[in-house]
């Protein structure tokens, strides 16, 4: 019965979950490595049992009610505001993502950015290969070290316990952070402390976001939170992109309100505030947090089991938003 289910995969992802998948299923996987359009996704979701989505394709009701068959969407990705959860309960669909197996990854991500920060790396790479370096000076190219400085972390989950994790052990930085529960183990492990986010703001050197993108936290960061912070003080996103208000973030580092920040997420991806471009303080990568050999064909096993583990018996998904 199974070997008739139909899987559809909107986007090449490592073949370790295509051959999980096609020892059970149909399987069909769409070549073009590029987003997939809306009416294409409505057609593949119309003949299949199953769709494995990346994060930049959108699922909502309608496009759910083309098909009523559809058991499950299994996101290729820890976050699943691409998805609307809602309608896919509604509608008995399971929704699945990619949790842990990415922690690592885009907790180190963190660092390629206070690291490329505080060392200047972007400015010092262009002086050297634009033959602009003159030789060593005393107050040449000064940045700031880690070592002592305040983390703040903002929700502290396994993505933010673990960038505090590295922070800590690895750095010697203080950790506060902010969460809608408590972390306590957090506390124990790291001396971490639990603050308001008005404190985190007045009180971090660095800012690291771990929070979901939902409507709650859209533009978390923008004019205000930006004046709060401390002048010396870097902001990093490798979260969601909209969290941040970006024009009010190109306006903060123009004015001088905060020292940096280092995006992997961005508001309009794959669009850029301009404003941004222009700055030297600001470290850019093109959402690839999770973009390691490890973490992806991880992403791919657990993408892959949860839908063998939805759509056939006696098999167990990992990460069910919805059970
Ligand atoms: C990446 O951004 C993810 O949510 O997995």
């Amino acid at each position: 019965m199974s070997e008739k289910h139909k899987i559809f995969i909107t986007r090449p992802i490592p073949d370790n979950g295509i051959e999980m998948l096609e020892q059970h299923f149909k399987v069909k996987v769409r070549k073009k490595d590029s987003p997939i359009s809306r009416d294409e996704l409505s057609g593949a979701i119309s003949q299949h049992d199953a769709v494995l989505t990346i994060l930049t394709d959108r699922v909502d009701g309608e496009l759910l009610d083309q098909n009523p068959n559809l058991k499950i969407v299994s996101n290729f990705a820890v976050g699943t505001d691409n998805i609307d959860i809602n309608a896919c309960t509604e509608r008995g669909v399971k929704v699945g993502n990619t949790p842990e197996v990415l922690t690592t990854s885009t907790a180190e991500c963190v660092f390629a950015h206070l690291f490329g920060l505080t060392k200047r790396l972007i400015e010092g790479d262009e002086i050297m290969r634009k033959g602009k370096y003159k030789g060593w000076g005393p107050m040449y190219m000064l940045g700031v070290e880690l070592k002592g400085k305040t983390l703040g972390i903002v929700g502290a989950g396994r993505i933010g316990s673990e960038a505090a994790r590295m922070a800590y052990k690895g750095f010697g930085m203080n950790i506060i952070y902010t969460d809608r529960g408590g972390n306590k183990e957090l506390e124990q492990e790291l001396s971490a402390k639990q603050v308001g986010f008005d404190d985190m703001l007045e009180q971090a050197d660095f800012i690291s976001i771990h929070v979901p993108l939902t409507r709650e936290t859209r533009h978390m960061f923008s004019d205000n939170e930006f004046k709060k912070m401390k002048n010396s003080a870097f902001i990093i996103n490798t979260a969601r992109g909209p969290i941040i208000d970006e024009q009010a973030l190109a306006d903060a580092l123009e004015n001088k309100e905060i020292a940096g920040a280092g995006l992997d997420v961005f508001e309009d991806e794959p669009e850029i505030n301009p404003g941004l471009k222009k700055m030297d303080n600001v470290t850019m990568t093109p959402h690839t947090g999770s973009a390691t050999w490890e973490a992806r064909s991880a992403m791919a096993k657990v993408a892959a089991q949860n839908i063998i583990g939805t759509l056939i018996e006696g098999e167990e998904p990992v990460s069910i938003l919805n059970p």
